[in-house]
C-alpha cells in the first residue's frame, strides 16, 4: 500500500490511519467549541470524512456538514459517511473566501500542506465571519522510532524539508497558524496529538515508514536508509482550536 497514488491520497491509506487518528485527537478541545445550534460544520480537505466520523458524535445536534476536497473519488466516500445532512463540494480550499453560515471550520492533516499565504487567507476568512476553527493532526516534524538508528536524524531532516517543498509550511504550520489567529486578537489552544503506534499497528507502521522514507529519498536521493524492523513509533502532531 502507498500513502499517495496517481490520483492523490489513497483511500486505503486514509482508512488505515483512521483509528490512530481517532485515538490521537485532542478530545478536550471539542468541549471548548461554542455550542451554537444548529451547527454548520465545514470540513476542509475532508478526504473520506474521517474527522466528521470522529467529531459529529461529540457536537450538539442538529448539525449540517459541508465537506470540501479536491479529489472527487474521496468525496464520493465522504458523502455517505455521516448521519446528518451533508453537502460535498469539489473545490480548492485555498480559494475559499466566503464561509457563509458556517458555525465551525475544521480540517485534519491539512495545515502542514499549505503555504503561509494560504493559511493567512484561511485565517482571515475565519476572522471576517468570526467562525471558530479546529485544525487537528498537523505534523510537528518530530518522530521517535524504536529501535532507533543513527540514520534517523538525517531521515527526519530530509522528510521535514520535503514537507516544506513549494513553500508549504510543513512542520511550521501550527506555530504559524496560531500566531496568525493571535495577531487578530483570537484565543488559541493547542494540544499534542501524537500517534503512538505499537506492535498491533504493524501495517500502519510499515506504510507510514515507507512514505516517510520515500519523501526523504525524494528530497535527498543519496540518503542512507537502514534495513530495519520497527517495533513502535511515535509520530508527533498538534491540534489547534482558535476562538474569536
Ligand atoms: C492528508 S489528507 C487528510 C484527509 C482527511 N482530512 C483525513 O484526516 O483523513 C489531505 C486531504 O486534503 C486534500 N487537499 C489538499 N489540498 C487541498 C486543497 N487545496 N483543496 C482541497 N482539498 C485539498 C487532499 O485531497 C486530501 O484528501
Amino acid at each position: 500500500m502507498t500513502t499517495v497514488d496517481s490520483s492523490g491520497y489513497a483511500p486505503e491509506w486514509l482508512r488505515l490511519r483512521e483509528p490512530a487518528d481517532a485515538e490521537a485527537r485532542a478530545a478536550d478541545l471539542v468541549d471548548l467549541i461554542p455550542r451554537k445550534t444548529p451547527m454548520v460544520i465545514r470540513d476542509l480537505g475532508c478526504g473520506t470524512g474521517s474527522l466528521g466520523r470522529w467529531l459529529s458524535g461529540r457536537l450538539p445536534t442538529p448539525q449540517r456538514w459541508i465537506l470540501h476536497d479536491l479529489d472527487p473519488r474521496l468525496l464520493e466516500i465522504a458523502a455517505r459517511s455521516l448521519p446528518h445532512p451533508t453537502t460535498v463540494e469539489a473545490v480548492d480550499i485555498t480559494r475559499l473566501t466566503d464561509l457563509g453560515d458556517t458555525t465551525l471550520v475544521t480540517a485534519s492533516a491539512l495545515l502542514d500542506l499549505l503555504t503561509a499565504n494560504e493559511i493567512r487567507r484561511l485565517v482571515q476568512s475565519c476572522a471576517d465571519s468570526r467562525i471558530p476553527a479546529l485544525f487537528t493532526l498537523s505534523v510537528t516534524g518530530a518522530v521517535e522510532i524504536t529501535p532507533p538508528d543513527k540514520a534517523d536524524a538525517a531521515l527526519s531532516e530530509a522528510f521535514n524539508n520535503h514537507q516544506r517543498r513549494e513553500d508549504r509550511l510543513g512542520p511550521d504550520a501550527v506555530a504559524f497558524t496560531a500566531q496568525e489567529f493571535r495577531s487578530r486578537g483570537w484565543t488559541v489552544h493547542t494540544r499534542p496529538s501524537p500517534w503512538r503506534l505499537g506492535a498491533d499497528q504493524q501495517r500502519l507502521i510499515t506504510t507510514w515508514y515507507q512514505g516517510f522514507v520515500a519523501a526523504a529519498k525524494e528530497q535527498d536521493p543519496k540518503i542512507q536508509v537502514p534495513n530495519r524492523r520497527i517495533t513502535s513509533v511515535i509520530v508527533h502532531h498538534a491540534d489547534l482550536l482558535a476562538l474569536p
